[in-house]
């Protein structure tokens, strides 16, 4: 087997074997293979695709590069919940409590913020003392002891990052094979038994076309099914920011107010967190049938929502939803205090109140832009070593539809320094449209799938 003959394959589009795969994969990743050529490799993919068994193949050899999680001393079903990322997604620190009141075992691996995109664990460390890194042994001790634990990963799929860093410097990111068999590999490498996914769509989110989101869903879907896994996907809206809570301490503030009842000052927040815990609950019920199933399922969420919503309002109701993220937190070394005063570590450099500038109904979000500003004010690194400031972001009082007056209070912003606040400025003017009438639908969530 030689790279040449395997790209020049690829590149007149002839399907490649698991072996050939595997060695580019591994070859590249054990620095045989220089990056020009896997360049050439990842570029061919992203033009001419892969077929689902290529993906498998390129998936199987991307999770052979690292570990696989162990959880054979857990008794229990393990459920995987992930989001391929967006602005505003505080939806894994309030679905991960709920969930975990219902007896379903949670290993929880997050990673930090993504381009324009916030990260779970960024958020988490901005509770003071908070500890993301966790042995193996702490993950099991965590299962055992409170049923979930959010933490970065063990070198799982080790490969995905260095491929992953590649594909960014040549253009070759946004390929639907690339991107289900890095997000896959890392998912399988985790070894939950459920994979429940929240695929983003729209102009805050890395897949901005609709048809792209279903075709990377049902790749993703058939990758599941071939490592038996039990998988459900929902695409839902990025359009506009998803909780109007914006940066790392900010959606700590909002996920323990959300657990204290006071979720209906989150609407699409809410909505998508009862949807992801309503189809995690039905997969979870149902998995031993599901188990054995092969076929492609399409629901109405609302069907799932009528079945469990009840459910988990009482969990949170009954503040057992809110104890268990206390005892997440207290689980993983930080300061739980923040429970009963969820403002208690918040302390701003600079505060700006941006107000609007003409009058009339909310038409259209820049979300990408919007993420962008809230990285500006603080809450990006352009390199791994950068210091963030967690309490930097950014207060969001309208959403799509909604009307405002001239001179209004839009939102406010939160910065590290004068500097960052005029960069972020930029972002933030002409981010908002506003026009004389609204007439579009807002739906939050398009797609249920599972198998
Ligand atoms: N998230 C990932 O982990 N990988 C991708 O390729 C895109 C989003």
């Amino acid at each position: 087997m030689n790279v040449y003959d395997i790209l020049h394959k690829k590149r007149w589009n002839k399907k490649l074997s698991f072996e050939e795969i595997d060695f580019m994969v591994k070859g590249f990743y054990y620095s045989k293979i220089p990056d020009y050529q896997m360049s050439a490799f990842l570029t061919s993919i992203a033009i001419n695709s892969l077929t689902d068994e290529e993906t498998f193949y390129l998936t199987k050899s991307i999770i052979e590069t690292g570990q696989i999680m162990d959880y054979s001393e857990i008794q229990g079903i393990k459920l995987d919940k992930h989001s391929t990322g967006g602005v505003g997604d505080t939806v894994s620190l309030i679905a991960i409590p709920i969930l975990a009141t219902f007896n379903i075992k949670l290993p929880k691996l997050s990673g930090r913020a993504l381009g324009h995109t916030g990260g779970t664990i960024d958020k988490l460390e901005s509770i003071p003392n908070f500890n993301v890194n966790l042995t193996k042994e702490d993950m099991i001790k965590a299962l055992n002891k409170v049923g979930a634990f959010i933490a970065l990963p063990l070198d799982l799929a080790s490969a995905d990052k260095k491929i992953y860093a590649l594909r960014d410097l040549t253009a070759n990111v946004d390929s639907i094979p690339l991107i289900a068999s890095s997000i896959m590999s890392k998912k399988i490498a985790a070894n939950s038994d459920i994979i429940v996914l929240d695929v983003k769509y729209g102009n805050g989110a890395f897949m901005t076309n609709y048809q792209d989101a279903i075709n990377l869903s049902k790749t993703m879907l058939k990758i599941g099914k071939y490592f038996n896994k039990v998988i459900g996907i929902i695409i839902s809206d990025m359009n506009e920011m998803l909780n109007s809570y914006i940066g790392n301490y900010l959606e700590v503030i909002s996920a323990i107010s959300f657990l204290k009842g006071k979720y209906e000052q989150f609407p699409k927040l809410k909505y998508i967190v009862f949807s992801i815990c309503s189809l995690a609950l039905y997969l979870f019920e149902n998995y031993e049938n599901l188990k054995n199933n092969n076929d492609l399922q399409e629901i109405n969420i609302n069907e799932l929502l009528n079945k469990y919503e009840s459910k988990i309002i009482d969990k949170i109701n009954n503040l057992e939803a809110l104890n268990k993220f206390k005892e997440i937190i207290e689980n993983q070394q930080g300061k739980s205090d923040i429970i009963n005063n969820e403002y208690k570590y918040f302390y701003p450099k600079i505060t700006y109140d941006y107000y609007s500038k003409s009058q009339g109904y909310i038409n259209y979000i820049d979300t990408y832009r919007l993420g962008l500003a809230a990285g500006v004010l603080g809450l990006a690194r352009k390199t791994q070593e950068d210091i963030i400031d967690n309490n930097s972001g950014i207060i969001v009082y309208k959403r799509l539809g909604d009307y405002v007056k001239e001179g209004e209070k839009l939102m406010t912003l939160f910065a590290k320094d004068n500097k960052s606040l005029e960069e972020a400025l930029v972002f933030i003017e002409n981010s908002i449209d506003i026009k004389p009438n609204y007439s579009n639908s807002i739906k939050y969530i398009y797609n249920t799938f599972f198998i």
